[in-house]
């Protein structure tokens, strides 16, 4: 066949796959095929010196025509269809922003955190400093250097987990006061929050992990009426500017003499009712001044220096303020429980 016929076909057959064509990947096989170097276009250029010279003007010219015609072609349907992928994502892409939302569930502090940030706001705006000290503790911290011997009765107050010999998990919060006065000469004035474990029984009131505020005061001149003012205070602030206090006389080795502090009933506000047993009054926290025999074996002169100490209940003070009556909410992590508490 005569070559500008074959260039003609070759064209039109071109354009037409142009026009059917539905993806880039198509084109791009057209344009490689037709215009590329080793190209159809490229072909016709070279069967230029077969045909005779007089022809060889027109022919050259009409190829120049195609590639142009062929590029724009191949130019105008990318465009079209890059414009039919922007309205296919565009549509996939769409948001219904009528749908209702996925809705976030807002934590909130457990209610012990509650409670330990109120009691630490309390003691820290009157000048007390925070300590930590460990739960797994030395024998010696956790009861000899509170003159609590080995094989002294006042053990038999505390069902101990030991550990081994010398250590156990401690069972209560006043071994830091012994770590912060072997470690901190006086003026000492600090809190310590923690767990404390003592093996008991899981039953409504009791739980073999549970959680208490140490503090402790020592100074020059630290009297029971610093004792007795600082924690009157105390109670005021957390509970209520009306509450009235309390002291027993109590007894704690660490301590002489020691009290037991009672406060005003939150629930009834002193009239009596179930929580209260009908007296008006709970009991919240044990106190008393640092004995002399604790304050020489940290090192600290009795004579010079005395000093008061007090400890409370975490769980207790939780359970009397939200009206809980099973200690056993306050561990378990029941959402719905916690959930209220926001
Ligand atoms: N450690 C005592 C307990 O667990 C509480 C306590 C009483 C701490 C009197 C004190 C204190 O610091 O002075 O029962």
């Amino acid at each position: 066949m005569e070559n500008s016929t074959m260039l003609e076909e070759m064209a039109l057959r071109a354009l037409d796959e142009i026009a059917c064509s539905k993806a880039m990947t198509e084109l791009e096989e057209i344009r490689i095929r037709t215009l590329g170097k080793k190209g159809e276009l490229t072909g016709a250029l070279r069967s230029m010196k077969d045909i005779p010279e007089a022809e060889r003007p027109p022919f050259g010219k009409r190829i120049n025509e195609i590639r142009d015609q062929l590029t724009e072609a191949l130019d105008k349907k990318i465009l079209e269809i890059k414009q039919a992928d922007k309205v296919v994502r565009l549509k996939e892409e769409a948001i219904d922003i009528t749908l209702p939302g996925h809705k976030q569930r807002i934590g909130g502090l457990h209610p012990l955190t509650r409670i330990y940030y109120e009691i630490r706001d309390i003691f820290v705006s009157m000048g007390f400093e925070v300590m930590d000290g460990p739960e797994v503790e030395y024998d010696k911290y956790n009861f000899e250097m509170l003159n609590i011997p080995k094989d002294h009765p006042a053990r038999d107050m505390q069902d101990t987990f030991y550990v081994s010999n010398d250590i156990v998990l401690r069972t209560h919060t006043s071994p830091v006061q012994i770590r912060t006065m072997l470690k901190q000469d006086p003026p000492i004035r600090m809190i310590c929050p923690g767990r404390v474990y003592r093996s008991d029984d899981v039953d409504a009131t009791h739980s073999p992990i549970f959680n208490q505020v140490e503090g402790l005061v020592v100074g020059r001149g630290i009297s029971f009426a610093h004792l007795k003012d600082t924690l009157d205070r105390f109670l005021k602030e957390f509970y209520g500017e009306a509450t009235k206090t309390k002291f027993r006389p109590g007894h704690f080795p660490f301590t002489e003499p020691s009290a037991e502090v009672d406060a005003t009933c939150a629930k009834c506000a002193g009239k009596g009712c179930g929580v209260c047993k009908g007296t008006g009054m709970i009991e919240v926290l044990g106190c008393g001044m640092v004995h002399p025999s604790v304050l020489k074996g940290c090192g600290i002169d009795p004579d010079v220096y005395t000093g008061f100490a007090f400890g409370l209940g975490l769980d207790r003070l939780a359970t009397i303020k939200y009206g809980i009556t099973d200690i056993r909410l306050l561990f378990e992590n029941d959402i719905r429980f916690l959930s209220q508490f926001k």
